[in-house]
């Protein structure tokens, strides 16, 4: 039975409700049956023409006919329901167009199916704006201090395999040095060769050498990224974490070039106050090797905050930062046919952790709280 309007009985808040109902409804009902531009045509025609059009007729009918103490409230149903019977025709003509051509793709969205009854005079769906994570926000500007000295950023592969996160990087198979990195590999691969199977690499320094495998010097890079290591769980270490790797090589780069390098970086991280201090290290892939501390950016290097002692530098006044040192010349024979020849080229590397920074900068002593997606915490820096 096509809807009629009803004639109303009395002008109590239920019977003009139940009217408006039941007119909105049989109006989204005809608007479904809307399948060509002569449909669409009647289908406005029979709810907007203003000669005897169903709004029409309900003005008259419902509006004009009402007591002058029940007017303001059916005005104002009257007028909801005139914004509905407009909507309904807007939404026939969207679907028509829909129909007519593919799914549109709006910068990465399909557009959205109009079919289904749409409420316009719902309120909208909120979509609060996103923050950067407190570990992303780290890496980001300590990236952005190497890219202010020239440096461009590479990228590499997560899963790697045993040549390029150890054999390239002169761990040899079988070294003790291998056993600092407690390393995650991808299961069922003993029948592969050892460098061909694949790992979750330990640190970013692989990416030194697909670096250099791609390109010729000079080349001056850093790479921000995850790595893994099988180490348990506790407040300050996670089996995920993220390093950032630098690599700069040229002719006749020198471990001054190291020194200078790094100092003007932590000057610019934490400050132009901070000192800066190389202790001789070792790492296969660079020799000589050195750790860099800062001096504790939080209590100002006296290991004391008040009468307290300073946690974060453990007393000491000064925090670790980096592993560094001049490219060991092993490393530039797996790439030598590119352009490094180690008796031509010299370089230096260094990598850092950037987790352990940012739980320093923002004071978080928990670094299960950066991966765990409560937003709760993660609201605290947007
Ligand atoms: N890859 C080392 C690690 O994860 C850190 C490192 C030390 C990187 C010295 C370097 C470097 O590039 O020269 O422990």
């Amino acid at each position: 039975m096509p809807y009629t309007v009803a004639k109303l009985t009395d002008y109590s808040p239920e019977t003009l409700q139940k009217a408006v109902n039941d007119c909105a409804e049989a109006c989204a009902a005809e608007r479904a049956q809307v399948h060509s531009d002569a449909d669409l045509k009647s289908f406005r025609d029979r709810w907007m023409a203003r000669k005897n059009g169903i709004l029409t007729q309900i003005n008259d009918s419902w509006l004009k006919a009402s007591p002058k103490a029940a007017k303001p409230i059916v005005g104002q149903k009257v007028n909801w329901l005139k914004r509905h019977v407009e909507a309904q025709v807007e939404v026939a003509q969207n679907q028509l167009l829909l129909q007519r051509s593919p799914a549109p793709q709006y910068g990465g969205f399909v557009a959205v199916d109009l079919g289904s009854p749409v409420d316009i005079t719902l309120p909208g769906i909120r979509r609060p704006i996103g923050a950067e994570h407190p570990v992303v926000k780290t890496s980001n500007e300590i990236v952005g201090v190497f890219q202010k000295l020239g440096y461009s950023v590479a990228q590499g592969p997560v899963v790697e395999t045993d040549y390029y996160n150890f054999e390239a990087l002169n761990f040899p198979p079988n070294h003790p040095a291998r056993d600092t990195q407690d390393t995650l590999f991808i299961a069922g691969q003993q029948s592969k060769p050892q460098r061909e199977r694949l790992l979750l690499r330990t640190h970013t320094s692989p990416v030194q050498i697909r670096t250099m495998e791609a390109m010729r010097p000079p080349i001056r890079i850093v790479i921000p990224g995850k790595v893994h290591r099988n180490d348990p769980l506790d407040a300050s270490h996670s089996p995920m974490f993220h390093q950032i790797e630098g690599l700069a090589v040229d002719t006749k780069i020198t471990f001054g070039d190291l020194k200078g390098t790094l100092d003007h970086a932590m000057k610019a991280l934490f400050g132009s106050s901070v000192k800066t201090h190389f202790r001789p290290a070792f790492f296969p892939f660079t020799e000589p090797s050195a750790e860099l501390y800062v001096s504790c950016f939080i209590c100002g290097g006296s290991g004391k905050r008040g009468a307290d002692p300073c946690r974060p530098c453990k007393q000491t006044g000064w925090i670790e930062v980096l592993g560094c040192g001049m490219v060991d010349p092993n490393v530039f024979e797996f790439v030598r046919d590119n352009g490094y020849d180690p008796q031509k080229v010299s370089g230096f590397a260094f990598g850092m952790g950037v987790d352990r920074l940012a739980l320093l900068k923002y004071g978080v002593d928990d670094i299960q709280l950066f991966f765990q997606g409560d937003v709760r915490f993660l609201r605290l820096f947007g």
